[in-house]
């Protein structure tokens, strides 16, 4: 993870810098998940020293931030592969890496110690703009804006002057896209409704939308990089794919306008839309297992015949790719399912329901793939032509996996203690809500939250180690 050694292109070992200081953020995020977590069972814990309401939003705002960071040092990573070319503004690039990473410090310190006054037009601009997940404050709004154009142009402009393949064609058309939906969280208005509309632009059609597309196209490259995988048939499953997520994600945006404040025909729109979402995931999880299995045939016969094979070439990179197939079904189509109909939703809105279905998807669809991503750099950045799972890899990808799967659970016996206790029964008033938080149910399912977040914690600490350690190791050995 340290090393460039290897890497011939600046695009490629920018693109390694990009994924230091996502893994960073991404146990930075872990941590204040942890505290969080505990100020559930122990409301006193750190009272106006770091209170809830700041490790919730650097939890999640570090969440964002970290996959945004891990998806431009894919981007830059690939550049190289799939075009032919270094990237044409390697210089500017690194400026903008530089310039980034200095407004995130300063946004965080910012997070963590000056939160606590009133709100006014100045605080919007320098301390805190008040959207869940995108909350960094105006200045670097505009910063992040700047930055991303830069990032964009490189993309772009290289675009152009390279091989032009299926996948880069989908990544620059959907980077795009995924850039400008940005500025819909900028708009300031005080109508709590109008708010709420423009905001959803960004956070839905970003996660069930263009960063599905994105982690479509990343999948495509894998496959590609990892089995040998045929690029015809991976780019005609990626545009089928992409025509699926589109058709159904951007109405699927109704199934946030229920009840705030929207028009009613949203009810009907997003229900319908937004409960064919899964589709897509279903035809992604097939199509990377398929291709997994194929080659993994075409390797074996060609074994028996005694030729050369073609194996598998980073079995860490491809594990954290399968899980992603399972945890994109999983959390995205089969936990957002259960909540998306309006007869549903109407129970479990804002419920510890949601919050399962946050972890699981956002664990499931983003963070397996791009730590997949950080493995095929190491890869790259160490020289090796084969990289192997160590015991490090393997305990990584089990306590992550085990214990996001028990968050989840937890979660969800909670939601489900919700929806009947605090909404059906109890009709879902102030009373209802601090009856439910303090049954038996809930509190175990917090206690069980929290065992299960500090194993996520080990292995994150393996996942640290085993990309600190593994491309060194393997160097040597090969
Ligand atoms: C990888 C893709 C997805 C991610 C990362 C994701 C993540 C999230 C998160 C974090 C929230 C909570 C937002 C908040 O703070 O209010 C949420 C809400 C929601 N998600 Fe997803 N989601 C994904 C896909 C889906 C899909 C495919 C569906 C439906 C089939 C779905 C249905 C919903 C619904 C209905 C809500 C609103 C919950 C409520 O009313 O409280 N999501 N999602
Ligand atoms: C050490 C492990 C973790 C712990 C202890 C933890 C804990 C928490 C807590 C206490 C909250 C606030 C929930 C609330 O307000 O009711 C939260 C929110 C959230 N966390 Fe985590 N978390 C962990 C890991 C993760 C991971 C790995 C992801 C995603 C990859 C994630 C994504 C989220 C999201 C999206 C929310 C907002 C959910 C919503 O509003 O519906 N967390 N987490
Ligand atoms: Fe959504």
């Amino acid at each position: 993870m340290l090393t460039n050694a290897h890497l011939k292109y600046e695009s490629q070992k920018l693109g390694m810098n990009y994924f230091r200081v996502a893994i960073v953020l991404f146990g930075a995020q872990l941590l204040l998940g942890l505290v969080a977590a505990i100020q559930f069972m122990y409301p006193g814990f750190l009272f106006e020293v770091l209170d809830f309401s700041v490790a919730r939003m650097v939890h999640i705002n570090a969440l964002v931030v970290w996959m945004l960071y891990a998806m431009i040092g894919s981007v830059y990573y690939m550049i190289p592969d799939e075009t032919g070319e270094e990237v044409v503004g390697a210089g500017l690039g690194k400026l903008a890496f530089w310039v980034l990473t200095a407004a995130v410090t300063v946004v965080v310190l910012v997070y963590i110690f000056i939160q606590i006054g009133s709100g006014t037009e100045a605080t919007i601009w320098l301390i805190n703009e008040g959207r869940e997940y995108i909350e960094a404050p105006r200045w670097a709004d505009i910063g992040i804006v700047v930055v991303v154009l830069i990032f964009y142009w490189n993309v772009f402009a290289t675009f152009m002057k390279g091989k032009r393949t299926g996948i880069m064609t989908v990544m620059v058309a959907d980077l795009f896209a995924l850039a400008g939906l940005y500025l819909a969280g900028m708009f300031f208005t005080d109508n709590i409704s109008m708010d709420q509309y423009w905001w959803w632009w960004v956070i839905h059609l970003w996660v069930e939308a263009t960063w599905e597309v994105f982690v479509g196209a990343l999948a495509a490259y894998g496959l590609i990089k990892i089995l040998g995988a045929k690029r015809e048939i991976v780019e005609m499953w990626l545009w089928i794919e992409v025509l699926m997520l589109f058709g159904s994600g951007i109405l699927g945006l109704g199934h946030h306008y229920f009840w705030i404040g929207t028009p009613e025909y949203w009810w009907e729109i997003g229900a319908l839309f937004s409960a064919l979402e899964p589709v897509p995931l279903v035809a992604m999880f097939v199509h990377v297992l398929y291709d997994w299995g194929k080659e993994q045939g075409h390797m074996e016969a060609n074994a028996a015949e005694g030729e050369k094979a073609h194996a598998v070439n980073n079995t860490p990179a491809m594990a954290w790719i399968a899980t992603n197939a399972f945890g994109n079904f999983l959390g995205a189509g089969i936990w957002g399912f259960f909540h998306t109909l309006p007869q549903v939703n109407i129970y479990t809105h804002g419920t510890q329901f949601t919050a399962a279905h946050g972890h699981l998807a956002f664990f499931g669809a983003y963070a397996t793939i791009l730590i997949g991503m950080m493995y095929l750099g190491v890869q790259g950045a160490s020289g090796i032509k084969k990289m192997t799972m160590t015991f490090k890899t393997k305990m990584a990808l089990f306590l992550i996996i085990f214990g996001l799967l028990g968050m989840t659970v937890a979660l969800t016996i909670a939601g489900y203690e919700q929806v009947l206790v605090e909404r059906a029964d109890l009709g879902g008033g102030w009373d209802a809500y601090f009856t439910a938080q303090n049954l038996p149910w809930m509190v175990q399912a917090m206690g069980w939250r929290l065992a299960m977040g500090v194993v996520t914690f080990l292995g994150f600490v393996y996942l640290l180690w085993d990309l600190l350690t593994i491309g060194k190791a393997q160097a040597k050995e090969a």
